[in-house]
């Protein structure tokens, strides 16, 4: 079969694998491959065990795989046999040098643009998939076009704002989809190409298009904004606790507000995933290199109070069992930083299970689709841990269970029968709010909600 167009993505990770399903799904006259340097991620994304649980992703990649997507390590023959290239890489923050800890480490960036170079035979649109920081596409621009043998590349900024454990919604029906370009014939040209891709299944008004830079920094401000109505919604649960006011209340009596509105108002343990602490340090760098000492303050206390939201968590864990929690068994319910997802990057889970094994406790962690990940994050760290699938079997003898990912299955349990395997006193630590929390006061527990007084039988 000829394709009309073929599109390439380098990195398969939790964005490109996803995204170029969806595309190719949705342009059947479109090839499209995937190439990662990872081969066992490869070898996976070809088998019947992808390397990512998303709902809806097996079927979408059943239905493509093999047909106009394809996986692969040969990352040479991708660059060249394709004219559009996806760059979805990683790109952590960095942990050396000048910036550790801040700025994002653009290394695996860098490299693969000088593959791209190096492999092409003729000219490329490359597009930015990644999150990036503002005015990377310079650098990349001048990477790319720095001989002079009549091949030319476009760089387009396109970055993904879907969410795990929805990506596959996301993906079919984005809020919007941005595609920033350079303001030239050609990169007009270029923006065109990709606005074309997407308008396959995309409502042209959903589609809009920006300069290169406002693409770029648009995503790390999407990002900071979401992080910083949770840090704000967790700031408050903290005055809430302390007064008496109940946050869920609180939460829905601001977000009928139409101009402040619903979403991402539920208090919690604080944000996780790959993205929200890496995007802000990311933002609050930019911000001190270009001398915005106060606006880099302004978005960095974000991300301390969502370290202090995590370990407040453990203080009033502490407070409410006595301040000892040493030889207690806890019982985590989830490690996933959310729901629907084995993801566990940056989870609170993580510094919450860490922070218990400092105090001596003994941990047992349950969660449906992300032990692998808990027992990979946990690997060396002192202190005694167990692996339990079964929430219910997890609970068995422990004095606490704290709720860390609001999975579903965690509202149909047998309560009763929970609390009476437990060591007594029981105590629940809803760490999420999405329990029956006086039904689970009246079953004899004692409940610690976020952001509400506590339900205590003393
Ligand atoms: C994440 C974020 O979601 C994204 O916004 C950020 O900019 C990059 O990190 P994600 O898809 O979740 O993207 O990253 P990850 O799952 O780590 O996938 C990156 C893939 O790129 C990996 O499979 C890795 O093997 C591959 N890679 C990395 C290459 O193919 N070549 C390299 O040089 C480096
Ligand atoms: C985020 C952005 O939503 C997405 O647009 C971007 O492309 C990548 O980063 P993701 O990290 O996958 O997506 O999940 P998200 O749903 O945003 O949740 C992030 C964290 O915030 C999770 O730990 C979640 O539990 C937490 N959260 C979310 C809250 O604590 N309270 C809320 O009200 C919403």
């Amino acid at each position: 079969m000829t394709f009309g167009k073929t599109i390439l993505c380098i990195g398969a990770g939790y964005v490109g694998g996803p995204t170029m399903a969806m595309i190719a799904a949705k342009c059947p006259h479109c090839r499209v491959t995937v190439v990662d340097i990872n081969p066992e991620r490869i070898a996976a994304w070809n088998s019947d065990d992808l390397p990512i649980y998303e709902p809806g992703l097996d079927e979408l990649v059943r239905t493509t795989r093999n047909r106009n997507l394809f996986f692969s390590t040969d990352i040479e023959r991708g660059i060249r046999e394709n004219d559009i290239i996806f760059v979805s890489v990683n790109t952590p923050t960095k942990s050396f040098g000048l910036g550790a800890g801040m700025a994002a480490d653009l290394q695996y960036w860098e490299k693969t643009a000088r593959q791209i170079l190096e492999f092409s035979k003729s000219s490329k649109i490359v597009i930015e998939k990644s999150t990036l920081p503002v005015k990377t596409a310079l650098a990349m621009e001048r990477i790319l076009n720095c001989r002079d043998n009549g091949i030319c590349f476009d760089v387009l900024s396109n970055p993904e704002f879907l969410a795990e454990g929805t990506a596959v919604r996301d993906l079919e029906h984005p809020d919007r989809i941005l595609i920033g370009s350079r303001d030239t014939d050609s990169g007009l040209k270029a923006r065109q190409t990709l606005v074309d891709i997407y308008a396959n299944w995309v409502p042209r008004q959903r589609i809009i298009t920006s300069g290169i830079w406002s693409s770029e920094l648009s995503k790390l401000v999407s990002n900071a904004f979401l992080a910083q109505r949770i840090s704000s919604i967790n700031a408050i649960s903290a005055l809430c606790e302390k007064t008496e006011a109940d946050v869920t209340e609180v939460s829905r009596a601001i977000g009928m507000d139409t101009r402040i509105g619903p979403k991402f108002l539920n208090a919690s343990i604080g944000f996780g995933g790959s993205c929200f602490k890496k995007d802000i340090l990311n933002l609050v760098y930019l911000c001190r290199y270009y001398g915005l000492e106060e606006v880099a303050h302004y978005w960095e206390n974000v991300v301390k109070i969502n370290d202090y939201q995590q370990e407040r968590f453990i203080r009033n864990m502490m407070g409410a069992m006595f301040n000892t929690l040493a030889g207690k068994g806890i019982c985590l319910w989830g490690f996933a930083f959310k729901a629907n997802t084995g993801d566990t990057r940056e989870s609170p889970a993580i510094f919450i299970a860490r922070r218990l094994l400092e105090e001596r406790a003994e941990v047992v962690i349950s969660d449906p689709k992300a032990l692998k990940n808990a027992r990979s994050d946990l690997s060396g760290v002192e202190g005694r841990v167990r692996y339990v699938e079964d929430p219910v079997a997890a609970a068995e003898g422990c004095h606490a269970i704290a709720l860390l990912t609001e999975w579903h299955l965690y509202h149909e349990l047998d309560f009763q029968k929970i609390f009476e395997s437990m060591a007594q006193p029981a105590f629940i630590f809803d760490g999420r709010n999405i329990l029956d929390h006086k039904r689970c006061f009246d079953i004899g527990f004692n409940v610690y909600p976020v952001g509400k007084p506590p339900l205590r039988h003393f």
